[in-house]
């Protein structure tokens, strides 16, 4: 097929090898030679060891833990892919971190999320490819073309394969409530929704209250990423008090600092954690409840996309 762009090109930088791999079998394409590291001084330095002339670049890099030396090492990476004349440059982030600081809702506040958009684009990325942003708004921080692509399809079907009884799908807050409902609605599922509210910057959440019934019914928490886990646990701990049966715990990304992940895996009521690889989850904090599906044939279907010039709306929808 001919496109507008060179040959395809696909590089990595240290945040989640694994997953530029995986995406690379899907596309049966080698990953790009690079040497990215940092010297003595903290500086970080990258070098492309391929020719990218005029070719198709997607560079893998979710901005995930250490969050500012990856958004760093992206930066770099695709300034060194712009001086060596790629064509075009799309960076690939499955976790857009930041995402949350997106607006001024107190007084001497930064919006970082726009900020690390406009470091990318200064950068030279025309494009941007990412899963799930916090909130769908986020796209607009950028003014070159974003393809946000979403789990929910894989999610979808793994709880459609465990067949629970009349579940209920509930949001952990009012934020992801419209998503939560999407997701109900594929699993024919009705809605619940709990009120969160964050106590001052610190990640501390207080839930409040549900809205909607879960007395007698499995229980799917649904959320777009999961951190320290302490809005899964308090949800849970309503769900509980609720009369909900089962609980699983569902986001598409694992942040999972430190001891989070056994700690939610040690709450009694939560079954299992269902979370996906745009985050590297590892084997340190896989426990027995915690399952990751992979988004790699995703990513790799949407670059192929991209760079046939077909619709990546289409792998979502029916429509061309
Ligand atoms: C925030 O609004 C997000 O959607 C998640 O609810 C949040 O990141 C969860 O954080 P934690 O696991 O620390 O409660």
């Amino acid at each position: 097929m001919l496109t507008a762009f060179g040959e395809l090109a696909i590089f990595t930088g240290n945040a989640h090898p694994e997953l530029a791999k995986h995406i690379c079998e899907y596309l049966k394409v080698p990953l790009g030679k690079s040497d990215v590291f940092k010297f003595s001084n903290d500086n970080t330095f990258v070098r492309i060891m391929d020719n990218v002339r005029q070719r198709d670049v997607f560079i893998i890099q979710p901005t995930v833990t250490p969050v500012n030396d990856n958004i760093m090492e992206m930066l770099i990476f695709i300034d060194a892919a712009k001086r060596a004349s790629a064509g075009r440059i799309t960076a690939v982030l499955p976790y857009y971190s930041y995402a949350r600081t997106d607006k001024k809702d107190q007084p001497r506040v930064p919006i970082t999320g726009r900020l690390v958009a406009d470091l990318i684009e200064t950068a030279g990325a025309n494009r941007v490819l990412t899963v799930d942003l916090h909130a769908g708004q986020v796209q607009g921080f950028f003014s070159v073309p974003v393809d946000e692509l979403t789990s929910l399809p894989k999610l979808v079907k793994y709880f459609q394969d465990k067949k629970l009884k009349e579940p209920v799908v509930v949001a952990t807050d009012i934020g992801i409530s419209k998503r939560a409902r999407d997701f109900a609605a594929r699993i024919d599922a009705p809605l619940a929704i709990i009120e969160k509210r964050r106590v001052g910057n610190r990640e501390m959440a207080e839930s409040l209250n549900i809205i909607g019934d879960v007395a007698g019914m499995p229980a799917i928490l649904f959320d777009d990423e999961i951190n320290t886990g302490g809005s899964m646990i308090a949800a849970a701990s309503i769900l509980k008090k609720e009369g909900a049966t089962d609980i699983y715990a569902c986001a598409t990304h694992a942040i999972l600092p430190g001891e989070a992940s056994h700690k939610l895996s040690a709450v009694p009521e939560i079954k299992e954690i269902v979370v996906t690889d745009t985050i590297p989850v590892p084997q340190s904090k896989i426990t027995p409840k915690i399952k990751v599906l992979t988004v790699a044939d995703m990513l790799g279907e949407a670059i192929y996309r991209i760079h046939n010039g077909l619709s990546v709306g289409a792998l979502f929808s029916q429509q061309p």
